[in-house]
């Protein structure tokens, strides 16, 4: 029988969409749907870039300012190395394994290990997670491109301690400013991801981390030898003060921990989807963590030899980075061009985790939608820009809006988001992983890192999920 090309092409073409329907619901697909990383190192520079952001260079160092210095230092380090790093790893492992949307990779994670789809809530509560981090991350990041311009223009050459704060005041207390550029920073996060992974998100990374890294060391440099503080600045940082630690001060260390690593929401579980196999888990969670508190314990010792060579306070809270830096580099020498630089290095780390927070959910949306990843990336953004006006309202019209303990939009997504959803998305994961993630997807997983499986199994059954909850204890009584 003559079969005209026509319909040789309608029968290829059928044969690829019934693989491509079943390779939705299938476990161990070499490579996900969304795209892949090109190479482990992408895979490094995508995670660190998800890591690497606000966290750690403006809320870490106001943290460290209010909470004793030292002690939080010490409790966040004791985190990090506890409970983060084995849910980084479980995180990964359970993306690479799944290579699908959080949702959609615990939906068939836990059928093959035979447990109840239910485990999903870990990707549900996830994206509502994002969605909650990025209406205040997105909001904070405006402020730092706006604070680009401000810097360059010389806006704060000179600049005396009331001037600054009257400053941040006004740009704040101004709805259409903080709109706008809240607007103009969630537009660059929806441009990048509508791209897809490999155009729009590696590319992003592959530029803007080595320019962080060069940024950071620069500044570093700078403050440690203008400054005449550096000794100051890292006594602060690492001699532990025990007055103003208090267990307040414990779950905000835990909270920074899971914050800063990107954990406990499927961020990272997302990026893990995209990377190639056949590299260790382990030693790239390792190196994950370790650039991220790098540029945390960095990003303090830019901060406070600037404080402190200025006579100005390190417990002034948020507003560390917005009034307190602006009067540090007012009366420094070439603080008008390294005070561009450091909003600059704010701005990109911004916006490499910015497109992480949104992964999820677009992922979700282009595998259960036709909607397509642009339009995807559009709608999924524009629900965060939604809520994030409340966030960017809580500043000027929206002050008064406040509930129980005073806690303003901002606040409240800042509070339950860091402090509740993450630790408890973490401790889901740390159980599902420890205990009931079949033993095939674990082995295949972690075939690169016999060595250290048994370490990172009991921290991840026993010490993170027991850790989170001490901590939750601790703070509720
Ligand atoms: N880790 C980023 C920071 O420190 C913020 C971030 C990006 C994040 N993706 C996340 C926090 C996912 C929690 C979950 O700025």
């Amino acid at each position: 029988m003559y079969v005209g090309m026509d319909d040789l092409w309608i029968q290829v073409k059928m044969v690829t969409i019934k693989l491509r329907k079943r390779g939705r619901g299938m476990l161990n697909q070499s490579e996900s749907m969304h795209g892949m990383w090109s190479s482990r190192l992408m895979f490094i520079f995508a995670a660190a870039g998800s890591a690497v952001g606000l966290g750690n260079i403006w809320r870490f160092p106001y943290l460290a300012g209010e909470n004793g210095g030292g002690v939080f230092v010490l409790a966040y380090l004791g985190c990090i190395a506890l409970i983060g790093i084995p849910i980084l790893v479980a995180e990964i492992l359970l993306g690479r394994a799944g290579r699908q949307s959080p949702i959609n990779a615990m939906l068939v994670l836990a059928k093959a290990s035979n447990a109840s789809p239910a485990w999903s809530i870990i990707g549900w509560m996830g994206a509502l997670a994002g969605f909650m981090i990025l209406s205040f991350y997105g909001v904070i990041a405006g402020w730092a491109m706006a604070y680009v311009a401000d810097m360059v223009s010389g806006n704060f050459v000179g600049i005396e301690a009331d001037a600054a704060a009257k400053s941040f005041d006004d740009f704040t207390g101004d709805p259409l400013k903080v709109v706008g550029w809240q607007t103009a920073f969630m537009a660059l996060t929806i441009t990048i991801a509508a791209r897809g992974v490999g155009r729009g998100l590696e590319m992003t990374v592959r530029y803007l981390m080595p320019a962080l890294f060069l940024l950071l060391v620069v500044l570093v440099l700078y403050s440690a030898l203008t400054t005449g503080h550096f000794v100051a600045g890292l006594t602060f940082l690492f001699q532990p003060n025990f007055d103003d630690f208090s267990s307040n001060s414990l779950i905000m260390a835990m909270g920074q921990a899971f914050f800063t690593l990107s954990l406990g929401m499927g961020a990272i579980m997302a990026y893990g989807a995209y990377m190639p196999k056949g590299s260790s888990i382990v030693g790239t969670a390792a190196t994950i963590a370790v650039l991220d508190t790098g540029v945390a314990l960095m990003s303090g010792m830019v901060i406070f030899p600037l404080v402190f060579a200025n006579g100005l306070e390190s417990s002034a809270g948020p507003g560390l980075m917005f009034i307190t830096l602006p009067i540090a580099f007012g009366q420094m020498i070439g603080g008008q061009i390294f005070g561009t630089i450091f909003f600059v290095l704010v701005s990109f780390a911004a916006i490499t985790s910015s497109i992480s927070l949104l992964e999820p959910a677009v992922a979700w949306v282009v595998e259960k939608t036709r909607l397509g990843r642009a339009r995807g990336a559009v709608l999924v953004g524009l629900i965060a820009w939604l809520l994030g006006l409340g966030s960017a309202l809580s500043f000027n019209l929206g002050a008064e809006w406040t509930l129980t303990n005073g806690m303003n939009f901002f606040d409240v997504m800042d509070y339950v988001s860091n402090n509740i959803l993450l630790p408890l998305g973490g401790i889901l994961i740390a159980i599902f992983t420890g205990w009931l993630l079949s033993e095939d997807q674990l082995q295949a997983q972690l075939a690169e890192d016999q060595g250290a499986l048994p370490v990172w199994r009991f921290l991840t059954r026993f010490i993170a999920p027991l850790g989170v909850l001490i901590v939750f204890l601790v703070t509720i009584f």
